[in-house]
């Protein structure tokens, strides 16, 4: 059932984007008429970036933080939908859903936000406040293939094609947010000179209980036992399945149809295992080899 969280959207229909190169990202075009204000964002030193490829467990770390803020006070992180908690930077679709850098212009300090932008193109300003930033990376495999389905769910993403066309447009990096390897590697080359705390899916999903800990220290946060405990079980897969301020079920089926695919669709390492052929995974492993070789980012569960 529909929650109607967003009644501004009943009857609206949603067209599926073009991609636009905005300075050689390619984003769903109708990013395009916020570009500036994008670019001019002025960040605040106390700030927290969230920094992923898209479906590397972005939301995962929204959640996380927010639960850390709050002192995994669950109420609290049911306060308003995740995009309204910790807002997505560049996000724009005018007259129809909140533009992100709206929402954070009127969001009190300490604010939290995510972003899925390639290092080079992260407004300088956050840079200059030299602000904190978490950047969370899953393996390539596993990204292609929740995307995959994600586009085929949400509708403010272009057509994917068929199975065997999105992994071509992926390896290419024609996709929402460009290219996976230069996402990854630009953010991993940058870790060690900023303020930058770089985490894996793949640690998080092996080991909560760590990966939590570290994000607390990172924020500066210290946490009772008890707190770190309900934290892990809330940021659960499981739980969040089913927490609709988590889940995307706030979004309408004409923006968000997750009767094709859920968006806690799997919440799995390794998936891709069953998606890809075995010569497929031979193309993929051989254009990966030439792409990611040199660079000292390994993920586990690739090759
Ligand atoms: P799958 O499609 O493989 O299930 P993003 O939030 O960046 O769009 O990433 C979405 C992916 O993260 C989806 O992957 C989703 O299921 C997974 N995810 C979200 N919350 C998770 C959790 N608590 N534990 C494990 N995976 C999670």
């Amino acid at each position: 059932m529909e929650l109607d969280y967003h009644p501004e959207l009943r009857g609206v229909t949603v067209r599926r984007p073009q991609l636009k190169l905005l300075e050689d990202i390619p984003l769903p075009d109708f990013f395009a008429g916020n570009w500036e204000v994008v670019k001019n964002f002025q960040a605040k030193p106390d700030d927290l970036l969230i920094v992923t490829y898209p479906k590397a467990g972005s939301t995962w770390m929204q959640e996380i933080v927010d639960l850390i803020s709050q002192n995994g006070d669950v109420e609290m992180c049911k306060r308003a939908a995740v995009y309204y908690r910790v807002p997505i930077l560049e996000f724009f679709m005018e007259n129809i859903l909140p533009t992100g850098t709206d929402l954070l212009e009127k969001m009190a300090s300490p604010r939290m936000m995510k972003t899925h932008l390639p290092i080079q193109r992260i407004p300088k300003s956050f840079w200059e406040q030299d602000c904190k930033t978490i950047v969370v990376a899953r393996n390539a495999k596993d990204s292609l293939v929740s995307y995959f389905h994600f586009y085929h769910t949400c509708h403010l993403m272009p057509e994917p094609g068929t199975w065997e066309e999105f992994c071509q447009i992926f390896m290419e990096g024609k996709v929402c947010w460009g290219s996976w390897y230069d996402h990854v590697k630009g953010w991993w080359e940058a870790k060690d000179k900023h303020r930058i705390l770089f985490l894996f899916y793949e640690d998080i999903k092996e080991n909560p209980r760590r990966e939590i800990l570290k994000v607390a220290e990172f924020m500066g946060k210290v946490l009772e036992e008890d707190v770190i405990e309900k934290i892990i079980q809330l940021s659960s897969f499981n739980i969040m399945k089913d927490n609709p301020m988590v889940n995307y079920d706030t979004l309408p089926e004409s923006v968000m149809n997750q009767k094709i695919s859920r968006f806690m669709r799997k919440g799995e390492v390794g998936d891709w295992k069953n998606h890809f052929t075995v010569s497929q995974n031979e193309d993929f492993d051989e254009h990966y080899a030439r792409q990611m070789g040199h660079s000292s980012l390994k993920f586990r569960n690739v090759l």
